[in-house]
């Protein structure tokens, strides 16, 4: 039996290993893990990429949102506006700031923050929006941005699954996720379009005292090696991770353009199945793929089990929607509260899509499906 897993690391290792290993040599014999060269190197090489003055690396996609809404001033009392369909992590960096999540449906489109939803939801003690690109799709970021700056709200983009995708301005000029709100989040987890070898995230921004009040909030609040000025925390890029990742942002252009081939492929032999919806670019975005997403209106679970079993690996991005999880049940939401979100849980299934899968892989996983679907 063929076995696709849902991402083969060997692959891109392989690729690049000769790029790798002379970088992390230089930091090992250098002996400079912690703020070494490479991180604002890094830092510099990828605030250009996002076209934003400032960047600071941070040790995870998850500390790189709890320290922007720090940052920011989010604290007890506030409310901070997520969408209901996320990873739990967008919703845990609130939960630490002290402040409440308050959680808003998504759009069937772009499966992010619906901006209608959002207006809904604003009370006097929203403080901040949290936009999720999520999959790779931007947010609808024109409508999320005119919403925040009418009522003075803090935007604080989620791009942890969405390196390098765009949409257009109303200038008509593309602009890249990060860029558009106040501060940028990005992860590093190593399945993300850009990922390191272990855990990694980053925040850009414009604003000076943003990234000021960062790089304290990322180094046990410090102005000085012992003079403590801010409650801070030890949230550091590692300079091992950022030499890695130097390496591969590179590539994370054209490895995003192959996505993009990729998913046209999936595409064109999936659109005209009618149990299905496959993923839609919407007009004036720039999608990066991070996933794969089918809508499966009908069995999704057998279809899911069908495709395992055969060795084609896929996974559910997420069978339960955030206001449904054990953990924010204190929050009062129940069954019924967030259709779309819920609607969402129930149907997609993400096929394995990265830049090292092959055609004849694509094609042999969607002549699976069609197969279950008895096309
Ligand atoms: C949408 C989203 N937000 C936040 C995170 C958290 O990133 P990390 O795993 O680097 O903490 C992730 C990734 O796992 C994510 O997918």
């Amino acid at each position: 039996m063929k076995r696709i897993k849902f991402i083969d690391f060997r692959r891109e290792y392989n690729f690049l290993k000769d790029k790798i290993h002379p970088a992390i040599d230089k930091i090992i014999t250098r002996g400079n893990f912690i703020l070494g060269e490479e991180v604002q190197k890094f830092e510099s090489a990828f605030s250009h990429f996002c076209n934003t003055r400032y960047a600071v690396g941070v040790n995870s996609g998850t500390d790189a949102l709890f320290l922007a809404l720090r940052a920011s001033g989010i604290e007890k009392g506030d409310e901070v506006i997520v969408p209901a369909f996320t990873y739990a992590a967008t919703v845990l960096a609130v939960v630490y700031t002290g402040a409440k999540p308050v959680f808003c449906d998504v759009d069937l489109e772009t499966y992010s923050l619906s901006p209608q939803d959002v207006i809904t939801k604003i009370t006097s003690r929203t403080k901040a929006i949290i936009p999720v690109h999520l999959y790779g799709h931007p947010a609808p970021m024109p409508e999320l941005l005119r919403i925040a700056r009418d009522r003075k709200l803090t935007v604080i983009e989620d791009c942890a699954q969405a390196h390098g995708a765009r949409w257009r301005n109303s200038n008509g000029k593309w602009q890249v996720v990060g860029s558009g709100g106040d501060l940028g989040c990005f992860s590093f987890y190593p399945t993300k379009n850009l990922g390191c070898y272990g855990d990694g995230g980053i925040v850009v921004t414009d604003n000076k005292k943003l990234y000021r009040s960062l790089l304290m909030l990322r180094d046990y609040g410090r102005r000085s090696k012992y003079q403590h000025t801010i409650i801070g925390y030890n949230s550091r890029l590692d300079t091992v991770q950022a030499g890695i990742l130097g390496v591969k942002l590179k590539y994370l252009n054209s490895w995003n353009k192959r996505r993009r081939e990729l998913a046209t492929i999936y595409n064109s032999y999936l659109k005209d199945i009618p149990e299905v919806v496959i993923p839609r670019e919407q007009k004036g975005y720039y999608h990066v793929y991070h996933l794969y997403p089918l809508r499966v209106k009908y069995k999704r679970d057998e279809l899911y089990n069908y495709l395992n079993t055969r060795g084609i690996q896929c996974l559910i991005h997420y069978p339960i929607p955030c206001h449904l999880q054990p953990a924010f049940k204190y929050l009062g939401y129940k069954r019924g509260d967030l259709p779309n979100s819920e609607k969402l849980a129930r149907e997609v299934l993400s096929l394995p899509l990265y830049p090292f899968i092959t055609k004849d892989e694509i094609e042999y996983i969607c002549l699976t499906v069609k197969r279950f679907f008895r096309h």
